[in-house]
């Protein structure tokens, strides 16, 4: 059921950012970061067959927390949602980053890539060894990642224009370079040219590097083909069951 869901602003004309919290009572605990969930509320109609796949930002026992993009008419449907309506909920499913606990860790979101990073820091042993990098439009100032900043360095880079990409680009392939150097492991969620960008760096410097794809999903189960991307070999792999988070070596992005 439905617990709370809250606009948290436009990220450009008409795409509302939207936080939904879910009530999941047959909730098994030992999800883990970087895994999604597939949603489907119970009063969509018949023509929308599948549900959508959400990354996990957060949960617990009982309950657990999505942020999605109102793009579409899945997600405008979802903005509808009242407290209290009925929710089919399959999950937690696919892959997951992996959490080495003596080892420095950095973690890269761009935009609605934050969603799973709330959960990692959570859920982390040392999060003293955590620091992540966070390129977002304005919108998503305010979604709850500044509590992390209690737990974990936070460098926090707001892209209002064009001009802004450039020196994103720049600064992840800096931080790539550190992390590479210093044997830690970089984590990384969010749009495709923004992992392009960390994939490349990493094959330039060798670094151990996750990262989750944000592919379009229909089943979420292997049986639609609607995910494909290509492995370290160039072949085609499902990113629902084989992903969603790959080793950058196992990725021809
Ligand atoms: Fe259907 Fe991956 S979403 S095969």
């Amino acid at each position: 059921k439905v617990i709370d869901i809250k606009a948290l602003g436009l990220s450009s004309p008409g795409e509302e950012i939207v936080e939904l919290k879910l009530e999941y009572p047959d909730w098994k605990p030992g999800w883990r970061a970087g895994q999604f969930v597939m949603i489907r509320p119970v009063s969509w109609p018949l023509d929308l067959v599948w549900g959508r796949p959400f990354s996990i930002c957060n949960a617990d026992d009982s309950s657990l927390t999505i942020l999605f993009q109102v793009v579409g008419r899945g997600t405008e449907r979802l903005f509808e949602l009242k407290e209290g309506d009925k929710v089919n909920v399959w999950g937690p499913l696919g892959t997951f980053f992996s959490k080495p606990a003596d080892r420095p860790v950095l973690m890269l979101a761009g935009g609605m890539g934050i969603a799973p990073f709330c959960g990692y820091v959570d859920t982390h042993s040392q999060p003293e060894n955590l620091k992540l990098f966070f390129a977002h439009r304005p919108a998503l100032e305010n979604y709850p990642y500044k509590s992390l900043s209690d737990k974990v360095e936070v460098e926090d880079i707001r892209e209002t224009k064009p001009e802004d990409i450039p020196a994103i680009i720049t600064r992840v392939d800096e931080l790539v370079k550190e992390y590479a150097e210093k044997d830690g492991l970089i984590t990384a969620c969010g749009p495709m040219p923004f992992l392009r960008t960390i994939w490349n760096a990493a094959n330039k410097y060798g670094a151990d590097a996750e990262l989750s794809l944000e592919n379009r999903m229909a089943c979420g189960i292997g049986a639609c083909l609607g995910c494909v991307a290509k492995d370290g070999d160039g072949h085609h792999t499902q990113v629902c069951t084989t992903g969603p988070v790959f080793k950058a070596t196992d990725l021809s992005l």
